[in-house]
């Protein structure tokens, strides 16, 4: 592995953060409140209890005011969906965010139907897949933009390229899909299903995995000069985290790899934080900035 082919997630990721904060300082500053992010975490599931608590941390830094609802995990869909409506009608909530997945007895899509498409920040809304969908994205899910402001900061030029993306999720893959087809990519989708994965990564200028399955992709399915994008974060029984690609096998043959961690884990918050200060700008009626 040489230094250079490694995509710096976590670098890419402060910089987007530090220019969400200077935005949120010069709105301050102009006499605007502060934005607010609600988190909702129904549940002890740990891995949900880190990823919400890194939210928090990263909303802090930025100037974004914290709004968490902490719900028992035999809370009833009603009770659930009441909480979501008392976030959608407080005036100081810019971005309602509820930790996936639930348990079991819980309703995930009636959920994400109810939360405010203004309020969208995870961009999982059927409103906001559908203008992703048509090409006009609204909110974008954050994990895939992540990938995407990855690939643009890297300056990998995706015009015209094949990218394949490894597994269909609503919050990654087939956004991700749409994403890669919106920069003109040629792109397939693959999944558990795919026959001969291999012989479909292994043509691909860019392939993106998730699929949530520790180091499944190696230097079997990557070929010489793709770039590779590792969504995956997997615990290994030893409590290291793993991505979807073997990193060790792969890195040495991609023309460039994010690592897990420090890839685009990162780049999720990152976004996580660009759109709730995107809401907050549409709430208030904020004009373009940039
Ligand atoms: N669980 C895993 N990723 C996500 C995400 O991006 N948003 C939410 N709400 N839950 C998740």
């Amino acid at each position: 592995m040489t230094e250079s082919n490694l995509l710096d997630g976590k670098g890419i990721a402060l910089k987007v953060r530090e220019q969400v904060r200077q935005q949120v300082e010069k709105r301050v500053a102009q006499g605007h409140r502060a934005p607010g992010l609600a988190t909702v975490l129904v549940g002890e599931d740990p891995a949900s209890q880190v990823y919400v608590r890194n939210k928090h941390r990263a909303a802090e830094k930025a100037g974004i005011v914290n709004f968490h609802k902490e719900l028992p995990a035999d809370i009833s869909q009603q009770g659930l969906l009441q909480v979501i409506d008392e976030l959608n009608n407080d005036d100081a909530v810019d971005g309602i965010l509820c930790q996936l997945p639930l348990p079991k007895h819980l309703d995930e899509d009636a959920v994400i139907m109810a939360i405010d498409p203004q309020k969208d920040v995870d961009g999982f809304h059927p409103q906001s897949t559908s203008a992703l969908y048509q090409g006009k994205p609204n909110f974008v899910p954050c994990t895939p933009k992540g990938c995407m402001v990855l690939l643009d900061e890297a300056g990998i030029d995706l015009n015209g390229k094949n990218a394949v993306v490894v597994g269909r999720s609503h919050i990654v893959g087939k956004p991700m899909a749409h994403l890669l087809l919106g920069a003109n990519c040629t792109v397939t989708i693959c999944h558990s299903r795919t026959q001969d994965l291999a012989s479909h990564t292994r043509k691909a200028d860019v392939v993106v995995a998730a699929v949530g399955r520790s180091e499944m992709l190696t230097d079997e399915h990557i070929s010489e000069g793709t770039v590779v994008i590792d969504v995956g974060i997997n615990r290994g029984e030893d409590g290291k985290l793993r991505g979807d690609v073997d990193f060790a096998k792969v890195s040495p043959v991609a023309k460039a790899i994010t690592p897990v961690p420090g890839g685009v884990g990162p780049m999720t918050i990152a976004m996580l934080m660009y759109n709730t200060c995107l809401a907050h700008q549409r709430r208030l009626g904020i004009e373009d900035e940039s």
